[in-house]
């Protein structure tokens, strides 16, 4: 596990930006694997600009998103397909055929969950995969206890990510469960990226990169990854003693 602190949000964004734009321009037909969440946001907002004034090119890109929440269509604005169309599909110059979540209104949710999973496989698996963290040490919707082998699934969310995303969905019930790729499958990827940032991240941060793998934490199974880059601002590192850390800029 290579973990970067960088001294500010904006360089750590900046940087999870550069490593994707190197990815997309590594391979006429990149797979992408997405996430979702506040923090990447602005990682988003850095590809958009990338792609406007330097030409950065997603036509050849095919992606797959962590995660969605079940029952919710991809037109509802609440769903990760409308964050993901608003924040940088609806933006660049990828085929949007191309780009793939979980169905969270599919009728029959076990089916969809293998399909996604065949889907993955068909595209020769994920090149790169994003990531970020949930509170409860979550990667996409993987709460404790989740298994290093476990695969896309329909999950119960914690307590403690419904604290953490309800507030998104204003007045609107935000939905219990969730599909989400498994540790399993995101540890299939052949890279994994993470990017953490402020404060309220640093203890399961440093409980993930620096504790046991366990169950308990989804997140520690990443050190199990042979190619995994953690990005860090220096807020979301300050709970770790002793990692191999490398800090940059
Ligand atoms: C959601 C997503 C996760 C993401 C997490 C972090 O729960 N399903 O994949 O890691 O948010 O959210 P934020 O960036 O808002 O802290």
């Amino acid at each position: 596990m290579e973990v970067l602190i960088q001294s500010s949000t904006a360089a750590a964004v900046e940087l999870v930006a550069e490593i994707i734009a190197r990815e997309v321009q590594a391979s006429p037909r990149p797979v992408l694997g997405l996430a979702t969440g506040r923090t990447m946001e602005s990682v988003y907002a850095r590809l958009v600009k990338m792609h406007h004034a330097e030409r950065l090119d997603f036509s050849g890109c095919r992606t797959f998103n962590l995660d969605e929440y079940a029952g919710l269509p991809g037109a509802d604005n609440h769903s990760y397909r409308h964050y993901m169309n608003r924040l940088l599909f609806h933006q660049v110059n990828i085929d949007l055929r191309n780009t793939h979540l979980p169905q969270g209104d599919a009728p029959d949710l076990a089916a969809e969950c293998e399909r996604y999973e065949r889907l993955i496989h068909e595209a020769g698996g994920i090149d790169l995969q994003l990531l970020g963290i949930g509170q409860s040490g979550h990667i996409g919707f993987n709460e404790p206890p989740s298994e290093a082998t476990s695969r896309t699934r329909l999950v119960m969310l914690a307590p403690e990510t419904v604290r953490q995303n309800a507030p998104l969905f204003g007045a609107d019930k935000m939905p219990s469960q969730a599909i989400t790729m498994g540790v399993g499958t995101i540890l299939a990827s052949k890279k994994c990226l993470l990017l953490a940032t402020g404060e309220s991240k640093a203890d399961i941060v440093s409980r993930a990169i620096e504790g046991p793998v366990t169950t308990a934490v989804p997140a520690s199974a990443l050190q199990l990854h042979p190619h995994c880059t953690v990005v860090l601002d220096e807020a979301a590192a300050s709970a770790l003693t002793g990692a191999p850390r490398k800090r940059f800029d």
